[in-house]
């Protein structure tokens, strides 16, 4: 009952544009400016991508409910430091990546500003995501919001996340809000939130998260939360697409998984970053490997049909590689 009354109240919000006030992407402005304001992303759309229209080494975007655009595949970043990281990030943005992902404690948000700097690739075409930490940031977020800022520096941060929920996960959330009216900031969204945490902290806040960032492989397929997020408007990202370190080989290795790889003359890693993105679901592979870089990004010259979609589905046994 009470589940019912929250999602009917977080509907209500979404009528009433309880949304981000953006101006679109970048590179693509949006055209549905009202009063600064924007309708939140058609629902329908944040778990539909645009794959056909993909092309390797060009992945398509996602609409979200901000009015920015945001490509449906990235480079992870967690555990890459130093040369490793910017050599990683120039690599991938040279094989045609637009999306990097980092967070305050990968300890690399430097490199990665340096990087981007460096590559050539104009500012607005690069997506950049970055993360606060409960603990000391989200008790003095403004410092922490701007430490990022200026290790970056890159002008602006294209999306802002809470780690992951904790003490003054709500006033961390409204200072980055601040950071969004200053235009510092473009989107905002959440990671390793679920079910039982969206609807009250939602209920609490201005800006509708766009993006909700949670593990999610074929071992751990979030199949409630998925459709749960995608029904109020956002976009979920899987971390950890391949399992993550340490897990990679039990997925790769699937008797499941090389199956339809050999089916369709590709590798396990491309299968399963297919399935993520028929799935609706934006991944961001972490890979310091050229040659990995530029087949994660090869996913769009094959299709997985439905009945090996259903295969991949029955692999879920709820196993969970990290506590968050
Ligand atoms: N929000 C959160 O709480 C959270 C938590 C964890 C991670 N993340 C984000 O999610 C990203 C992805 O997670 P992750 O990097 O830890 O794990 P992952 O993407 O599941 O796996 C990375 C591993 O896969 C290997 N790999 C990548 N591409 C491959 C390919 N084509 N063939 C064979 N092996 C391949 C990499 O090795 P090589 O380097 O040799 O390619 C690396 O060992 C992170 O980088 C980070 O940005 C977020």
């Amino acid at each position: 009952m009470k589940n019912l009354l929250l999602s009917i109240l977080v509907m209500i919000m979404l009528l009433f544009g309880f949304t981000a006030c953006n101006k679109g992407n970048s590179s693509e402005p949006n055209t549905g400016d009202v009063g600064g304001k924007h309708p939140p992303a058609s629902v329908a759309s944040v778990g539909t991508f645009d794959l056909e229209n993909g092309q390797n080494g060009k992945a398509p975007t996602v609409t979200l409910n901000s009015g920015y655009k945001m490509p449906i595949l990235g480079l992870g970043t967690y555990s890459l430091t130093g040369e490793t990281c910017k050599s990683a990030v120039l690599s991938a943005l040279e094989q045609g990546y637009r999306l990097i992902d980092t967070a305050y404690m990968y300890g690399n948000e430097a490199e990665i500003g340096e990087a981007i700097r460096q590559s050539g690739v104009p500012r607005e075409e690069i997506f950049v995501i970055t993360k606060i930490y409960p603990g000391a940031q989200f008790t003095n977020p403004e410092q922490a919001i701007q430490q990022s800022l200026d290790k970056l520096d890159i002008d602006y941060i294209d999306m802002m996340l809470l780690h992951h929920p904790g003490t003054n996960d709500v006033k961390a959330y409204k200072a980055i809000e601040k950071f969004v009216e200053q235009g510092k900031i473009r989107s905002i969204g959440l990671s390793n939130w679920y079910i039982e945490e969206i609807d009250s902290f939602i209920a609490q806040v201005n800006i509708m998260p766009a993006l909700i960032q949670n593990e999610i492989h074929p071992y751990y397929q979030e199949k409630t939360v998925v459709p749960y997020m995608h029904k109020l408007g956002i976009v979920m990202q899987a971390w950890y697409p391949f399992g993550g370190r340490g897990h990679t080989s039990a997925i790769f290795n699937n008797h499941t998984i090389t199956q339809i790889a050999n089916a369709h003359g590709v590798s396990s890693a491309q299968v399963v970053l297919r399935w993520h993105l028929q799935r609706g679901v934006v991944a961001i592979p972490g890979s310091s490997n050229p040659a990995h870089i530029g087949e994660n990004i090869s996913v769009f010259d094959f299709e997985l049909t439905q009945a090996e979609m259903t295969a991949i589905a029955t692999l879920d046994r709820n196993e969970k590689h990290d506590w968050y």
